[in-house]
């Protein structure tokens, strides 16, 4: 198969030397794709800034933005079988980015925020025969929303995690479907968890 894998947090910038983003390390989506890549299956990568390095052998593109990743994904999509999001991508974005550098005045600063484009879902409006894996990381209400969340982005699974996993080595995770059931547990190493939902793509959403 050819696999799309998000990564890592993306950036939004207030001026030209700030921004807002998250904690997101990359770890799950780089040992996704190192997972994938081992498996034999094909890896376009598409990361927002992280301290690891690319799996060898995957297609990678390193962008900043939740804009830019949503342009490198729909530039892959055609060509790919499935999408893995593990991407912690940024929910708003300032409403616009200042040139140059906000200067300090004295006074507070209030920031105008939107939302940003969702990626998995866009991906998802447009699957044909394609299938989706998300990501859902929750603190409360853990299943409910996360069910929600796999319906509102047509995602076939949705791996539910908590934020414990944040910059962690290992995760404790679980599968659901999109009837709700839980399709698997796992826990330990990201690598091993990695492996895990490959195999269980491979063998239960591989088409043809
Ligand atoms: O942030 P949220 O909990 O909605 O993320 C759930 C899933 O949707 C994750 O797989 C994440 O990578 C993806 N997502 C996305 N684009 C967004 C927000 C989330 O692809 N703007």
């Amino acid at each position: 198969m050819r696999i799309l894998i998000t990564a890592g947090p993306t950036r939004e910038y207030i001026d030209d030397v700030r921004y807002l983003s998250n904690a997101s390390s990359g770890q799950m989506g780089y040992a996704l794709a190192a997972a994938a890549v081992s498996a034999g299956h094909q890896v376009v990568l598409v990361s927002g800034p992280t301290l690891l390095s690319p799996p060898i052998g995957c297609e990678f593109h390193g962008i900043e933005t939740t804009a830019e990743m949503l342009a490198a994904c729909q530039s892959a999509w055609p060509d790919c079988d499935g999408v893995i999001a593990a991407a912690a991508v940024c929910d708003y974005r300032p409403a616009q980015r200042i040139q140059g550098k906000i200067g300090k005045t004295g006074n507070g600063l209030t920031l105008d925020l939107i939302e940003t484009p969702d990626i998995l879902a866009t991906l998802g409006a447009t699957r044909g025969t394609r299938w989706n894996v998300g990501f859902a990381l929750e603190a409360q209400d853990a299943h409910a929303r996360a069910i929600k969340k796999l319906q509102r982005k047509q995602c076939d699974a949705i791996v539910l995690n908590s934020p414990s996993a944040i910059g962690a080595a290992n995760n404790s995770v679980e599968l659901l479907l999109p009837n709700g059931e839980t399709a698997a547990n796992w826990s330990g190493p990201k690598s091993e968890i990695a492996k895990a939902l490959i195999a269980w793509i491979e063998a239960n959403l591989k088409k043809g």
